[in-house]
């Protein structure tokens, strides 16, 4: 990375965590420039901790139900996310909305993949949100977290065809296959400082010393 310091990333994930596990490959495989500081989990038997414990990175969970309140959760959460100093903090797979002080507290540094092409589908059950609608096209979103739903400055999207025989687990099937490759992309957009918000808008930024990559498909 021209020298510079690695990235400390941490990943925030409650169940299966199979994002999170294209997360470690990508950085194994050196295409994300950066170290996994810790996974965080609400879910004392989430699998993302079992992926965590065989790639050595360190495990925290915050069980959501041991917590006597949903402020207590929040402040129990925000001091794990304190005390790993990451750059970035990844929602992959964190079923809860994360509340106001962290948002505050961490912006333009929280990333989150969305399973449909937002603003449509916010919330749960995007996929089956996008059947019942009956779109023709849905995908995947990475943005930035702020203070609603699913409504950060939106950093990567990706597209699939909705089939006619398509039901809620094939089309998930479908578009978990980009999330796997998007979200690494956004994360590495990131760690080489190329992401800039203005406004609502992420732009994405030339790789120095080639200019001509800014506007390049990704992933
Ligand atoms: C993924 O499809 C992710 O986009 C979605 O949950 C799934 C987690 O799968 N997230 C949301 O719906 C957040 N609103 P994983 O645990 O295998 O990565």
């Amino acid at each position: 990375m021209n020298g510079e310091a690695m990235k400390r990333i941490a990943v925030l994930a409650s169940g299966r965590g199979s994002n999170f596990q294209a997360v470690i490959d990508a950085i194994a495989i050196g295409e994300i420039p950066a170290v996994c500081c810790g996974l965080v989990t609400d879910n004392p038997s989430a699998y993302a901790i079992t992926r965590a414990e065989e790639a050595g990175i360190p495990v925290f969970i915050v069980d959501f139900t041991a917590c006597p309140s949903k402020e207590a959760y929040e402040q129990a959460l925000l001091a794990v996310l304190r005390s790993l100093g990451a750059d970035l903090y990844i929602l992959a797979g964190y079923m809860r909305i994360v509340g106001t002080g962290i948002v505050h507290e961490l912006k333009g540094r929280m990333i989150n993949i969305h399973p449909a092409l937002l603003p449509s589908f916010p919330g749960l059950h995007a996929q089956r949100q996008a059947l019942d609608y009956g779109v023709k096209v849905s995908g995947c979103t990475v943005h930035f977290v702020d203070e609603g739903m699913d409504t950060g400055p939106i950093i990567v999207q990706t597209c699939v065809p909705v089939m006619e025989g398509d039901d809620e687990e094939s089309l998930a099937g479908r578009i978990l296959e980009k999330e796997h490759r998007c979200l690494p992309a956004a994360i590495r957009l990131f760690c080489e400082g190329r992401l800039e918000i203005r406004d609502r808008r992420v732009f994405i930024l030339p790789k120095p010393g080639n200019p001509s990559v800014g506007s390049r498909r990704i992933p």
